[in-house]
């Protein structure tokens, strides 16, 4: 017997970094894995959810049973985010997104300057797919729970708090980063309204489960 705590729910997790294309050739990204988005979305399954991965460029199987929307760019995460917002009914941001993109895309591949001069690359802000979501109306009416993921370096407590408030969220998962990107384990201080609770090291399939079930505990209270 595998208890089902998700089974009526609908999942939506971004995973992975996002790629921001400079010309046809080039691009900015990072070094995100997508391993812990992609547990989460395994976890998510296991425990019975309808599960939608937007996934950026990423080297992951497909967990079983798990819809995958394959994306490059963090504007086409935010569409492809949205359009899948509109049935789920927990959102988990674990995407790494990239927070600028090159502020245009040229067509031709950038050839060098025959002077050797490098060219000079001009960068705009990405949106926050988290907090656009956070704000739609599914979220602010209590349809969507969402779910960020913040990667800290130092005073993961003080700054996980701040950002979870900033995003407007009701559950934060804060973990030492980047030191976690690539890596088969992590451990995780999970942050709500009423104060925090450590997840300690463990593989991210494991710490996955747990998230899963914490979350399914808070839906079902409606903390
Ligand atoms: O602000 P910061 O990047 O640290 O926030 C991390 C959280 O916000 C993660 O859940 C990440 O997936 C999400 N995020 C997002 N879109 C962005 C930046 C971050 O969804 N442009």
């Amino acid at each position: 017997f595998q208890p089902k705590p998700l089974a009526g729910q609908h999942v939506l997790i971004t995973a992975g970094p996002t790629f921001e294309a400079i010309d046809p050739v080039r691009g900015v990204t990072n070094h995100s894995s997508g391993k812990m988005g992609f547990a989460v979305a395994r976890a998510a399954a296991e425990a019975g959810a309808e599960v939608t991965l937007v996934a950026g460029p990423v080297a992951q199987a497909t967990p079983r049973g798990v819809c995958r929307i394959d994306v490059q760019s963090a504007q086409q995460m935010l569409a492809a985010t949205l359009q899948a917002s509109e049935r789920a009914t927990v959102f988990i941001a674990a995407a790494a997104v990239a927070d600028w993109r090159p502020a245009e895309f040229h067509d031709h591949k950038i050839k060098k300057a025959v002077d050797g001069q490098p060219p000079t690359l001009q960068f705009v802000e990405n949106p926050d797919i988290l907090a656009t979501v956070a704000q739609g109306e599914r979220a602010r009416s209590g349809q969507l729970y969402c779910v960020g993921f913040a990667a800290e370096s130092h005073d993961l407590l003080a700054h996980a708090t701040a950002k979870r408030q900033r995003k407007g969220i009701p559950l934060l998962v804060a973990n030492i980063g980047p030191t976690a990107f690539g890596r088969d384990d992590n451990e995780l201080l999970l942050v709500d309204a009423h104060g925090f609770q450590a997840l300690e090291r463990a593989p991210k399939l494991v710490l996955a489960r747990k998230l899963v079930a914490e979350i399914a505990r808070r839906l079902k209270t409606k903390e």
